[in-house]
């Protein structure tokens, strides 16, 4: 019954996925203060790697110690990190499924420190949501030393994750934070080398995958998960501006291509409208593809193995891509894969999940139904009356 989204995806010549059915990066929050994962960061992961996607990918390691999104989140900075990681990829390999870590700044939109409350950014233009959050960040345009010492940090971070085994990485272009604002002309303004058209703005980009394929060689492959709508129309970044972008990625080295929409300012938006999320981002991966031959894919309000099936079916995209539904249910695919459709826990789509990455009162990334890691009454309250 399902022929287009079970057949094998090549990445490399000597990498491949089982399927074209990918967890899309999340991250959890379940890591201690200096970035390393706790057991319950595994028991999720091994969960997730068993479920029936062919690859997937850990969400949101920090390639910068001072960059973080809240107390909680992957950091792959130091040897000891890659050494926490790499029981994960070891099981990931044992299972035949192909285990990514996704590789993060997150720039205008992570959270200061106290003791510095420095964000980075191409021009210095603030996220508002993250104002709202940390009134006293102070967003700083970054000068050319600051650029090529985050390209660094990129390439320590990928090197790390061949160390800890990955094969697979991401590169975090997307919703907002660093390496997206400088692709959006909304954010980066520049009028320097890393600024000014689409090509001159995605120049961070190309720097990183060049540096990092230079560094990682071709036993690793480099997908790049790309913002190709930010939700702010005609001002921000659209699909329609990436074309030749997407050509300059692939001219660079990188391996596939996953779209997504939305930044800070206009996920609720995005979570509150799926099938227009749904849409919007299909049709940008279907445009994508005419300019790339790299496989491209996306991730947004995929609810089902039905839908994944017809997409792909379709030649809109070559791989699709399960975050909120998987939360909910682990072993989604493998259940709908089996007809066991009638036992899948369902999203419900309410982005609950996403609102605990920020909220005190919440300890770890929840869920509405999923019974191993179900939302405390008391919180879910909460949210229903604020
Ligand atoms: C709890 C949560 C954590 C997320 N963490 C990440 C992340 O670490 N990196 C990332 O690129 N996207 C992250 N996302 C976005 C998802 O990858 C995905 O793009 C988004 O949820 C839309 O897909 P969906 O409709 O299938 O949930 C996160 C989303 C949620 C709900």
């Amino acid at each position: 019954m399902y022929s287009a989204a079970t057949k094998s995806l090549d990445f490399t010549a000597k990498l491949k996925a089982k399927n074209r059915l990918y967890f899309a990066p999340m991250g959890f929050d379940l890591c201690d203060n200096q970035g390393k994962p706790l057991p319950s960061f595994f028991e999720l992961y091994q969960s997730l790697i068993l479920g029936g996607c062919g690859f997937g990918f850990m969400g949101n390691a920090s390639v910068d110690s001072g960059s973080k999104y809240n107390g909680a989140g992957l950091k792959l900075t130091t040897q000891a990190h890659a050494d926490a990681l790499k029981p994960i990829f070891e099981f990931a390999n044992k299972h035949n499924f192909l285990l990514g870590a996704q590789l993060q700044h997150y720039g205008p939109q992570g959270a200061p420190s106290d003791d510095n409350p420095t964000l980075l950014s191409p021009s210095g233009i603030a996220s508002s949501a993250t104002l709202k959050k940390f009134p006293y960040a102070q967003t700083v345009a970054m000068d050319e030393a600051q650029i090529y010492a985050c390209v660094e940090q990129f390439k320590r971070s990928a090197i790390l994750a061949k160390k800890a085994g990955a094969k697979l990485l991401q590169l975090q272009a997307s919703n907002g934070y660093l390496i997206s604002s400088f692709l959006s002309p909304r954010t980066n303004q520049r009028k320097d080398e890393w600024g000014g058209s689409a090509l001159a703005r995605v120049k961070f980009l190309l720097t990183i995958i060049r540096e990092i394929k230079t560094a990682v060689g071709d036993e690793v492959a480099l997908t790049i998960r790309l913002g190709v709508d930010d939700g702010f129309g005609e001002q921000g970044q659209q699909a329609h501006l990436l074309g030749e972008v997407a050509a300059a990625i692939e001219e660079a080295g990188a391996s596939s291509i996953a779209c997504s929409v939305g930044v800070s300012e206009t996920f609720k938006q995005c979570f509150s409208h799926p099938q227009e999320i749904l849409q919007l981002t299909r049709d940008a991966s279907r445009h994508l593809k005419r300019y790339t031959r790299l496989p491209v894919g996306f991730t947004g309000s995929v609810d089902s193995l039905d839908t994944a099936e017809a997409i792909i079916d379709s030649g809109d995209a070559d791989f699709v891509g399960f975050a909120r539904a998987v939360l909910a249910d682990n072993a989604l695919i493998k259940k709908e894969l089996s007809g066991k459709h009638d036992l899948v826990h369902r999203c419900q789509w309410d982005a609950l999940c996403f609102r605990d990455k920020r909220e005190p009162r919440a300890e770890r990334v929840y869920c509405c139904v999923n019974p191993a890691y179900r939302r405390p009454a008391q919180l879910q309250q909460y949210y229903k009356e604020n």
